[in-house]
């Protein structure tokens, strides 16, 4: 199974493109990403990973995704040259859900793969620079909603978000989540 887990703002803006995020502090959404990602077998795409540096641990399988096949992904890392050899090194390991974590080729890659997207929307429109970075646009009509929580914003995490589950049309529903 294949999952996409992203945060983005209400124009589906995920990067600065200067490398980082467009907002800062956001306590509650880095928690329910913890939780989601605990334990499985991640897809990181390149630049995300070295942004990320340090951040994954023992519990996690990351894969990073690059073009450079002598890449060095640290101890606990490996190589990907595609989605489809991703899929196959979870598989491997046993590990049954690949948890795609962007940027935004990446999710633009596995996008067609995706069995559930897991995805925070933030009730904000950032500026972007001129090279802000978008999650895809997916069809909304090949997802079911699952389910919605909606956040009012606090002193931890003074934004108002949205945590949306869906679950492709026709693959069954997971509720494992
Ligand atoms: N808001 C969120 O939820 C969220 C989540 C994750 C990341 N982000 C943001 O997204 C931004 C980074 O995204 P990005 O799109 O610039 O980079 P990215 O997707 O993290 O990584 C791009 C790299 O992946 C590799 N790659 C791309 N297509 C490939 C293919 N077809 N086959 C093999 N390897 C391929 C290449 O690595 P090589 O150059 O090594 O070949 C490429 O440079 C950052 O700003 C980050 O903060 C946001």
């Amino acid at each position: 199974m294949v999952t996409l887990i992203a945060a983005m703002d209400k124009n589906r803006l995920i990067g600065t493109g200067q490398g980082g995020l467009p907002w800062e502090g956001m306590p509650r959404d880095k928690k329910h990403f913890r939780d989601y990602t605990a334990g499985k077998a991640l897809l990181i795409g390149r630049r995300t990973f070295e942004e990320m540096s340090g951040w994954f641990g023992k519990d996690h399988q990351p894969i990073i995704i690059t073009r450079n096949p002598a890449y060095d992904p640290g101890e606990d890392g490996h190589v990907a040259g595609g989605v489809d050899q991703a899929m196959s090194l979870a598989a491997e390991s046993g590990r049954g859900e690949l948890v795609v974590c962007g940027g935004a080729e990446i999710y633009r890659l596995a996008l067609p793969f995706a069995d559930r997207l897991i995805l925070t929307l933030l009730h904000t429109t950032f500026q972007p620079s001129a090279r802000g970075i978008f999650f895809p646009e997916w069809q909304g009509a090949d997802f079911e909603e699952i389910s919605r929580e909606d956040f009012e914003g606090d002193a931890l995490t003074p934004l108002s978000m949205t945590f949306l589950h869906l679950v492709r049309r026709g693959r069954g529903q997971h509720t494992d989540c």
